[in-house]
């Protein structure tokens, strides 16, 4: 039987509600597919932040270090800075442990309504590559004059050949693998940023030499979140970076429904750190500690985990358990019109499983 260790950061807000629900799925599929979870459970974030002065005591990462993956819940606190919060707990693990392809799929399931008219299930089929580590969140900058009112702040981007390089390489990667609509759109603004966006446009155009079975196209930021809302069913892949697709992957997540699906995976593709799974979305303040949370993005977040641990029949288990839940839509969270709480939600999930 096959033992993986999994660092479990539920973090703050919604993360704390969401990622048991996530651990009782893993569970699930351990006892089936011949499994053991070794679970290490760190409590860091806004609560330790408070007692300690800090999100994450030193010495966090080389604790990570050692495990399989991460399961991340959400980070952020309404009394704190989030660039406090944000660059000390998530930020450094993303960069720290060179997790430079952040993937983030959207897909419309069967049973799930769309915002946009006229979708159906299945239509909406695509992921937003996010490079993960440079780019506009370089820790790159500063300010004089600080708190005067002639205060002037700095924060350069960022972008490397070989860091553009890696991810649309990725991207490319990805298209293939996926086998579907075999496209891979780059997303920039080098009309207005003619350095490092230029560099960007260069790059993607020599990494898509080598895959001449997939077809290209490079769209403005602009038009990118524009066509995301006006024509969603051609995209396959999408690749960005750091903000753009920041940005672009909350579109992509409410046009096939709710922040509560959109799964993300921050991966190091070479596997010489352990890769990050959390759902895109944040410790929803608003919505935090009323048990009305949807825990399907964490769920999802822990398939793509498996995937990544090379247990793709259990992960596959547990999308589809997701799947059969939403295309029923007897039992779902507010967000998608639903009445039922994250437990509920999850009962269906591990009912399905069973
Ligand atoms: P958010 O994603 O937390 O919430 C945006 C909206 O979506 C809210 O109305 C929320 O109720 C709703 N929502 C989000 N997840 C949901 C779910 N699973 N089920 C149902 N509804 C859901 O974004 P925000 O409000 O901009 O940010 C809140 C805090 O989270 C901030 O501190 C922010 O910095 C932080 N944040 C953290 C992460 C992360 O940890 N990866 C991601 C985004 C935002
Ligand atoms: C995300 C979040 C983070 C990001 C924030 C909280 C720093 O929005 O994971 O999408 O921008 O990367
Ligand atoms: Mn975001």
């Amino acid at each position: 039987m096959k033992t993986l260790t999994i660092a479990v950061i539920a973090g703050d807000g919604v993360g704390q509600e969401v990622v048991p629900q996530a651990k009782r799925v893993l569970e699930q599929a351990a006892r089936k597919h011949d499994l053991t979870f070794a679970f290490q459970d760190f409590e860091w974030g806004a609560a330790h932040f408070f007692r300690w002065g800090k999100m994450m005591p030193s010495g966090a990462l080389d604790l990570l270090q050692s495990c399989d993956a991460i399961l991340l819940g959400a980070v952020g606190h309404p009394d704190l800075p989030d660039h406090t919060t944000l660059n000390g707990l998530l930020l450094p693990i993303r960069r720290s442990f060179d997790q430079y392809a952040n993937v983030r799929p959207a897909y419309l399931y069967p049973g799930v309504k769309s915002p946009l008219a006229g979708r159906q299930g299945g239509q909406i089929d695509m992921v937003v590559v996010r490079e993960n580590t440079e780019g506009e969140y370089a820790q790159v900058g500063g300010s004089v004059y600080t708190a005067q009112p002639e205060e002037v702040a700095i924060q350069t981007s960022v972008f490397t050949r070989r860091g553009i390089e890696r991810v649309v390489r990725y991207a490319f990667e990805l298209a293939m693998k996926r086998a579907k609509k075999k496209r891979v759109t780059s997303v920039t603004k080098s009309n207005a940023q003619g350095y490092s966006m230029a560099l960007w446009d260069r790059t993607f155009q020599e990494v898509a030499l080598e895959f001449p079975a997939i077809e290209t196209e490079s769209l403005l930021v602009d038009a990118a979140a524009m066509n995301f809302i006006r024509r969603p069913e051609s995209f396959d892949v999408v690749v960005a970076s750091n903000l753009f697709g920041d940005i672009l992957s909350d579109i992509s997540a409410i046009i096939v429904g709710s922040m509560g699906l959109a799964a993300s995976a921050n991966l190091d593709p070479l596997r010489r750190y352990p890769s990050m799974f959390e759902p895109v979305h944040g410790s929803a303040p608003d919505i935090a500690g009323k048990g009305v949370v949807n825990p399907l993005a964490a769920i999802l977040s822990a398939s793509m985990m498996l995937e990544h641990l090379e247990q793709p029949a259990a992960a596959r288990e547990i999308e589809q358990a997701v799947a059969a839940v939403l295309a029923e839509g007897r039992v779902r969270t507010p967000d998608l019109g639903g009445t039922n709480g994250a437990r509920e939600v999850t009962d269906a999930v591990l009912e399905k499983m069973a």
